[in-house]
């Protein structure tokens, strides 16, 4: 890992001088400054130093056996890593043209005359790290807005699953319903509609017996019967009347009956008298939460009891329903994927302006869905 990557750590200088003398005599000037001197002794070692440090500048001695200074310039302009480095030439004949000129060529940035001028060299080198102090935290600040929309579009990637995975729910719900009507239809309305239609044949065939007339007539009669009644029968499940004409305690309390008949758990209701009229939107998002919860108690709870209680809170109004059966385990109900009914009730609360929460514990799960009495109260 790169060193020098935070703003805690103080900029790093990298010296390169052949002489071990220059190179002390510049740690020594450089000691004013609020940085870590890095001292290298020829080109190559500059090189190595490089691959594992990133350094506020260079300052580079020209004349060096084997890699002078104008080719180790070239080559840390050539790289990555190092091509911004601000890098300073010291040499006693660089100023002199056409010196001078191939220093700039090679990539320097400025150069120092030897002997070295101590004001003039510290001088450069403060603007130089504070050039680069400027940098680092441009840098910190770039990473750190990279990391805040890399976490952005994370959420709103994970928002966008979450939201199609509900979508897909709710259409096979619907779709699950509308599998169930067909079934209900084809099983009970087209057994007795074709029962019928072979009775009428019958009758039309046989007219001169008025005796076996009558008993077929009046057995038409009682399919008929059986019919409009099978009819009654689907138009409550699809649509309970009571949620037309019921205050919200009525309707609570028929569906109620409606679960302890067909499931055998027996529910309790307490249901505080609402006086006030309620949103129509509001009572119907109150019935469906309270039908999808008990289907879940139903369907998973093994539970031998259910207690339904509605209050209101202010101008706020909550039903809880609590059941005593085995609880939601951890791992389901932190996995969004896994609960799209219950996130379907949570939703259906949001869009009336309330709330839905889910408590649960090996004793019984309790959900608690809170909305505002509407524009009635
Ligand atoms: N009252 C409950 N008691 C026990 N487990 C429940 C209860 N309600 C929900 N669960 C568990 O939480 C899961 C998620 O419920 P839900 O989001 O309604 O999805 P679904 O009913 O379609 O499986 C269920 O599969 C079940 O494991
Ligand atoms: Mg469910």
């Amino acid at each position: 890992m790169e060193k020098n990557m935070t703003r805690t750590d103080p900029p790093a200088i990298l010296v390169v001088d052949d002489e071990r003398a220059n190179l002390i005599a510049m740690r020594h000037l450089l000691k004013v400054l609020p940085c870590m001197v890095v001292e290298a002794q020829s080109g190559e070692e500059a090189l190595r130093l490089c691959l594992g440090e990133r350094f506020a500048l260079a300052l580079i001695d020209v004349r060096m056996p084997g890699m002078d200074g104008f080719e180790l310039a070239e080559l840390l302009r050539g790289t990555e890593h190092t091509k911004e480095m601000p890098l300073l030439f010291v040499s006693a004949t660089l100023t002199q043209m056409p010196h001078a000129l191939q220093g700039y060529q090679a990539g320097a940035l400025d150069y120092i005359q030897k002997p070295v001028d101590d004001r003039i060299l510290l001088s450069k080198v403060k603007v130089l790290l504070d050039l680069h102090q400027t940098r680092e935290e441009l840098r910190l600040h770039r990473d750190h807005l990279a990391i805040l929309v890399a976490e952005r579009t994370a959420s709103l990637e994970q928002a966008r699953a979450e939201l199609r995975a509900l979508h897909r729910h709710v259409e096979q719900a619907r779709e699950q319903e509308r599998r169930r009507i067909a079934r209900a239809l084809h099983d009970e309305m087209g057994n007795t509609l074709a029962q019928q239609k072979m009775t009428i044949e019958w009758l039309l065939g046989n007219r001169r017996d008025p005796e076996q007339t009558h008993q077929e007539l009046e057995r038409l009669k009682g399919q008929v019967e059986e019919a409009i009644a099978k009819v009654r029968h689907l138009t409550l499940i699809l649509r309970p009347p009571v949620l037309d004409h019921g205050t919200l305690p009525e309707i609570l309390e028929w569906q109620a009956t409606q679960f302890e008949k067909s499931s055998g758990i027996h529910c309790r209701v307490e249901t505080a008298p609402m006086d006030t009229p309620m949103d129509e939107n509001h009572k119907l998002a109150l019935f469906r939460i309270l039908q999808e919860s008990l289907t879940n108690v139903g369907r998973h709870a093994a539970a031998s009891e259910v207690a339904i209680a509605l209050h209101r809170l202010d101008r706020r109004i909550q039903l809880t329903i609590q059941d005593n059966g085995c609880g939601i385990p951890d791992e389901i109900l932190l996995d969004p994927r896994r609960c799209l009914g219950l996130r379907g009730m949570e939703e259906r609360a949001c869009q009336n302006g309330g709330e839905l929460h889910v408590e649960t514990s090996s004793a019984g799960t309790r959900v608690t869905a809170s909305l505002p009495m509407g524009d009635g109260s």
